[in-house]
């Protein structure tokens, strides 16, 4: 969809950016700026710096950055049109509609067929569609579901037919595009044909915070493989970015969140009496979950299944939850393979007196090496030592890990300064690698290895640089584009060396800087936004950034330029130069 740059520009009058971040940050005035802990990784002293004159963000802990806009669509995890959305409501705007094959428009229309598919689910169940008795005696027999949970969570059958739901949306004027692009419909390889994608399953309805049907799981009934099967990812549906039941959760999880594996988890720990549980989609957990989550609650209980595989996933869990500010709790079961089952053998009010006993992460990691070795024998005892005094060394805060130092020496019967000392020393060890490994990522940024937005830096170091200089002093006078589009100021596209600075360019010179990061968005990925909002912090940081400075760096670039069909090897000098003045300015 367009949107007139002039909207775009109201929007984010409107919404000013140290009012919409403080809502998510806790900002704190510094000079004309402010700064606060950054929301995209976990930190504990403020990198986060939000610039009021020229309305942007940028991490300088993470590299994170952009305007109001991209602070929207990464904080909310939403896409472009969606971010604009957000903010419009916000303030009370009206998106513009145009002639109906906006975003917006086939957006509320997937949500409208994926609604109509859910209803049609539902009644199936209850109807004499094919297989829908075994399916009623599936669901309250044999899974023992009371008919209030079906409703609840809108629980229905895709009968067991190629074409059940195919026919019926086709009725209501859905296309088999619109059916095969939502994943609800199939297209044979051999005929072109479409057919329905879920068939003789128990369907899951998957719902956003806003109540949208956003995609499908389906249960196999018997040993139909695979066991469930799960919409794919579509423009509207990221399974990474959402959560079973999240819906639900969201509202009552003051206490804390219970992460389940599955949806049959989720809906028998709400039998028991709990609606603050959620599940991933059929993946591992994603650092966008734990992010997602740590905005409704501050506590996450994890009760994956008990076996080797589900202690494996919490084994995982744990840091992605501690590292998005989580406290982290462990459901210990035993008897059950899962919440599901547990809930329906002993009981709701066993399971709530479980939640009550939840151990905290120590404790589970505790047991989970004691349970590996046996410390009878010398070189076991060893082994486990120094693999609880890693996961001491870990702990941030200097009480807990003292307490938890306290608790080693006692379960080992080692003497308490031992285990000390040896934490210590594993501390100080891990110290010095995260400090080398900075350097090294610092090197390898400035050399452009492994540099994934521009992935000719390292080559052209000399030329890159230079285009980052007049980039982002594109980006902090949107009147040096003008002079550049009426030839006063001498720049075009094939000046730039890289492909990636020169992609950015054209699309300055097409949109102009004015509208912000945010104009930019639904052409460039997160990342590069924030590789632009870097060139442009870089520059702020610099008084002199006059148009003697900008036409010099042009010059610059063009007798760097010439170099290259000759040698490329003063671009490590280059480089190192570079290194050693982001050294100085620090
Ligand atoms: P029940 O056997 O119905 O009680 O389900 P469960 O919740 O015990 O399932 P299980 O522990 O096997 O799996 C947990 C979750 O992993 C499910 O809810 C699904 O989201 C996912 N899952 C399980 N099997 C499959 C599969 O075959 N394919 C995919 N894509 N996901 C699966
Ligand atoms: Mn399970």
């Amino acid at each position: 969809m367009k949107i007139s740059p002039d909207f775009v520009q109201e929007i984010k009058f409107r919404n000013k950016i140290d009012d919409v971040i403080s809502s998510y940050v806790n900002l704190k005035r510094a000079g004309s700026n402010f700064v606060g802990l950054c929301p995209f990784h976990s930190e504990k002293t403020p990198s986060f710096t939000v610039f009021r004159n020229t309305e942007t963000y940028h991490c300088f802990g993470c590299g994170a950055g952009g305007d109001v806009i991209t602070f929207i669509m990464q904080a909310e995890n939403l896409d472009y049109i969606g971010a604009l959305e957000f903010l419009c409501n916000r303030v009370g705007m009206q998106m513009p509609e145009d002639d109906g094959k906006s975003e917006t428009v086939k957006r509320s229309r997937f949500y409208d067929m994926n609604r109509e598919a859910a209803r049609f689910f539902n009644k199936s169940l209850y109807s004499d569609a094919p297989g829908a008795a075994e399916a009623r005696k599936y669901v309250f027999e044999t899974r023992g579901l009371p008919k209030s949970a079906v409703t609840h969570f809108g629980l229905g059958y895709a009968p067991d037919s190629f074409s059940a739901l195919r026919d019926h949306m086709r009725s209501l004027g859905y296309r088999d595009e619109e059916l095969a692009e939502g994943f609800l419909c199939g297209r044979s390889n051999k005929n072109g044909g479409y057919f329905d994608y879920f068939r003789g399953r128990v369907i899951f309805p998957i719902i956003d915070n806003i109540g949208n049907v956003i995609g499908f799981g389906g249960r196999a009934m018997g040993d139909a493989k695979p066991k469930y099967l799960n919409s794919s990812d579509t423009p509207v549906f990221k399974k990474s970015r959402n959560l079973y039941s999240l819906n639900f959760a969201r509202t009552n999880c003051a206490d804390g969140l219970i992460l389940c594996e599955g949806y049959m988890d989720v809906i028998g720990v709400n039998l028991a009496g709990f609606s603050n549980a959620v599940a991933t989609l059929g993946t591992a957990l994603t650092e966008e979950q734990a992010r997602i989550m740590a905005k409704y609650t501050k506590k996450v209980i994890i009760a994956y299944d008990s076996d080797g595989a589900g202690v494996n996933a919490t084994k995982r869990a744990i840091p992605i939850l501690s590292d998005a500010g989580l406290e982290v709790k462990v459901l210990h079961m035993e008897g059950a393979k899962d919440p599901d089952e547990y809930v329906r053998k002993f009981g709701r009010d066993k399971f709530r007196a479980l939640i009550n006993g939840s151990s905290g992460k120590l404790d589970f990691l505790l047991n989970s090496v004691l349970g590996k070795y046996d410390v009878n024998i010398a070189e076991d005892k060893i082994k486990a030592a120094e693999e609880l005094c890693a996961i001491a060394a870990d702990i941030y805060s200097d009480i807990e890990r003292e307490v938890y130092i306290a608790k080693i020496a006692d379960v080992m019967k080692i003497d308490t300064a031992s285990v000390k000392n040896d934490t210590e020393r594993i501390r100080r060890k891990k110290k010095y690698e995260a400090k080398e490994n900075e350097k090294r990522k610092i090197v390898m940024a400035t050399m452009g290895i492994g540099d994934t937005v521009n992935r000719d830096y390292a080559k052209y170091t000399k030329a890159a640089h230079a285009e980052e200089s007049i980039l982002g002093m594109l980006f902090m006078y949107p009147e040096y584009i003008e002079k550049i589009r009426n030839g006063s100021i001498e720049l075009s596209q094939d000046d730039f060396v890289t492909e990636f600075d020169r992609r950015v360019f054209a699309a300055l010179l097409e949109r102009g800087s004015g509208g912000g990061f945010g104009m930019l968005a639904d052409a460039f990925s997160p990342e590069e936004i924030s590789r632009m909002s870097e060139m442009q912090v870089a520059r702020q940081a610099l008084s002199d950034n006059s148009e003697k400075v900008l036409k010099d760096t042009i010059d610059a670039l063009r007798e760097a330029a010439k170099n290259y069909s000759h040698n490329a090897t003063d671009d490590l000098d280059a480089a190192m130069r570079i290194i050693q003045s982001k050294k100085t300015k620090k």
